[in-house]
């Protein structure tokens, strides 16, 4: 990982996953120059649901926002590169994908707020991106390589 690389959590959601978008959303990110350092299909419990969207604990949409998280299977990815947590941010559009531009991941897939297909680390939140990986993924499941490609898309 050189100096400027940073990595960052993402998953599709459980809409993203039943609506098949999960080889879309890797696609996209594997072709801007983003490495695939851990992935993971899996559930979402309510505790981990508590966990990760702790920050919201108590808002209107909480309730609604565990009940969806945890109502099917999520793919939960780790990308590393340069600018990362910010590139990914708005490679998915804004939290509303009706007010999400055509060509990012919102903007394309989605039209609900609640049902917004992916997940990404606030980069506005310092240290959101290392807190959501380390709850996600165990040290071992990040895997250390190099991209062959990386000298030409970095
Ligand atoms: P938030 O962290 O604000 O958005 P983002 O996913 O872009 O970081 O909110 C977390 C999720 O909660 C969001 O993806 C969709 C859901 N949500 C609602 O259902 N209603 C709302 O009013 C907000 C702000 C979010
Ligand atoms: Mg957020």
């Amino acid at each position: 990982m050189s100096h400027h690389d940073e990595r960052t959590f993402v998953m599709v959601k459980p809409d993203g996953v039943q609506r098949g978008l999960i080889g879309e959303i890797v696609s996209r990110f594997e072709d801007r120059g983003l490495k695939l350092v851990a992935g993971k299909f899996m559930r979402i419990d309510e505790e981990l649901a508590h966990e990760h969207y702790g920050e919201h604990e108590g808002k209107p949409f909480f309730d609604g926002l565990v009940e969806f998280i945890t109502s099917g299977p999520v793919f939960a990815m780790v990308w590393e590169g340069a600018d990362a947590t910010r590139q990914v941010r708005k490679m998915m559009g804004e939290t509303d994908p009706a007010e999400s531009a055509p060509g990012t991941i919102r903007g394309d897939y989605g039209l609900d707020l609640g049902q917004n297909v992916i997940h990404g680390s606030d980069h506005e939140d310092e240290g959101a991106n290392e807190r959501e990986i380390d709850l996600f993924f165990d040290e071992e499941e990040l895997v250390d390589y190099e991209r062959s490609d990386a000298e030409w898309v970095y």
